[in-house]
């Protein structure tokens, strides 16, 4: 008896378990796998059924081909189910390989009727955008997140791959760096603590931007960079702003000129979206077909060229010989909006442009004096791109002591950023920065209009939604 048991245990089949993703590339042909995942589509014929099975793993499914004997009612579009069977080759051109099934176990039920895709259907950006809980489950969603995922890996590299050591820089914050004062307050809350407690004994903000962090870092680092979450109180509902987003902010030491920092922008969105294209040929193919055809001619144009730079007042030179053409104004000294980015891209040639040397006033306190323009203007650079308007932003930093205290001090800041005029008294360096915006830079390499179709659980104003 102990003999048969072992004989049994010795016959019986172990499956290697694989991604979709792997039995699709052919691995294993010929071998019993088991694969696990969600019902895309479900064909019973006469002898036989056929599924479509995906695990997020890539864009296509995977062919499960099982005897009629096998289908099960429970086996429904959406249900998750785990496949055993043999890999082989599909006759069918499309279809590489298909899992010739021998069981098929029902995980999880999916009532079709309560499901809210419906098998066959293509459901638009704006409909699934109602369900974040599952808009994972869609194709176009699902293509999304694999390429944030390899973008974001994409931007590590680079920076991993030119010197820069990354710094986690502090989600709590008692700054605001931009000075806009779009800030979250972060207070305390349960039953521990009462009111009017003060729990830093200082207010504390959910951070607007990492760079008074990495300048810190960057007095010791020379170059350095951060990827992490960034919170505005944006009372928006535009296309293009969100009260969460996510940041790219690098931080140099030793730069003289904006060139230093146009150079890194432009080299990190080369980078980042020439690995992104050759990494995930299929998923952005699907949003430069589907979303937004013809998208990929314009991001090649952009990648084909260098991108051009001009100053803020040769901008507003350009916007107000068009000046009818805008809502708002168009003369020195106003900030730019939207309209007049996006015009200012076209104008361009429809490629990303760097535009340089703002106003002075319309700057945050760190940026540089450039004292020997004819206006007074900050060394500060913005990149705007096509589709969005602007992508990145950021300067030279005021690296004089005398020079930054007189400017905190018109802006009643002395005290707060003490420590930050330490940084100008122990070793000051000229040094600059930039931030970018990862899910505008989302919006732009794949054509989708509205930001919050680019990140996870968007977050924005009246909505805070799982
Ligand atoms: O131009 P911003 O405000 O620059 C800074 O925060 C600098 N401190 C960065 C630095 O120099 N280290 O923001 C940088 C970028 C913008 O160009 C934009 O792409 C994005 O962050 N951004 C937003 N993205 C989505 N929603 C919002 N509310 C955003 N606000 C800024």
């Amino acid at each position: 008896a102990i003999f048969l048991v072992g004989f049994r245990r010795y016959c019986k089949k172990t499956s290697t378990k694989l991604r979709v993703s792997e039995a699709l590339s052919g691995a294993e042909l010929g071998s019993d796998v088991k694969v696990q995942g969600w019902v895309r589509s479900v064909r019973p014929q006469k002898d036989n059924i056929f599924l479509h099975v995906n695990d997020g793993s890539s864009l296509q499914s995977l062919q499960i081909v099982a005897g009629a004997k096998l289908n099960d009612p429970l086996l429904t579009f959406g249900s998750a189910v785990e496949v055993t069977g043999v890999l082989k080759k599909s006759p069918h051109q499309k279809q590489p390989v298909e899992l010739e099934a021998e069981q098929i176990r029902v995980v999880g039920e999916c009532n079709p009727i309560d499901f809210p895709f419906k098998i066959k259907e293509r459901h638009n950006l704006e409909y699934i955008r109602k369900l974040p809980h599952l808009r994972c489950r869609t194709n176009a969603f699902s293509s999304l997140l694999r390429i944030r995922s390899e973008a974001t890996a994409a931007i590590h590299s680079y920076f991993k791959d030119n010197g820069f050591v990354q710094i986690h820089t502090p989600i709590i914050t008692s700054n605001d760096c931009e000075g806009a004062g779009e800030l979250f307050r972060v207070e305390p809350s349960g039953p521990d603590y009462v009111d009017d407690e003060d729990f830093f004994s200082v207010p504390a903000f959910l951070t607007v931007s990492g760079q008074l962090h990495l300048e810190v870092i960057s007095g010791a680092f020379s170059k350095v960079y951060t990827f992490g979450p960034s919170f505005r109180a944006e009372n928006s509902q535009s296309r293009r702003h969100l009260a969460e987003f996510f940041m790219v902010e690098a931080e140099i030491s030793f730069t003289e000129s904006l060139e230093d920092l146009t150079k890194v922008m432009e080299d990190m969105f080369r980078s980042a979206t020439e690995h992104v294209l050759a990494h995930c040929v299929e998923d952005v193919d699907l949003f430069h077909r589907h979303v937004t055809p013809g998208h990929r001619d314009t991001i090649e144009a952009m990648l084909n060229k260098s991108f051009p730079v001009i100053t803020y007042t040769e901008a507003i030179e350009i916007l107000h010989r068009h000046s009818e053409k805008f809502t708002f104004r168009t003369d020195w000294g106003c900030d730019l909006k939207t309209e007049h980015e996006k015009y200012l891209v076209k104008h361009c040639g429809n490629v990303p442009v760097f535009v340089t040397d703002y106003p002075y006033d319309l700057k945050p306190f760190y940026a540089k004096d450039n004292q020997d323009h004819p206006k007074h203007t900050a060394a500060a650079v913005d990149l705007l791109v096509p589709g969005v308007g602007e992508l990145c932003g950021g300067s030279l930093r005021e690296e004089r002591l005398d020079l930054l205290m007189a400017r905190l001090k018109q802006v009643g800041l002395e005290d707060t950023y003490s420590w930050y005029l330490d940084l100008r008294r122990f070793g000051s360096v000229p040094h600059g920065g930039f931030g970018l915006g990862f899910e505008r830079y989302l919006q732009c390499i794949l054509g989708v209009d509205n930001i919050k179709d680019v990140i996870p659980f968007p977050r924005f104003s009246h909505s805070c939604l799982l």
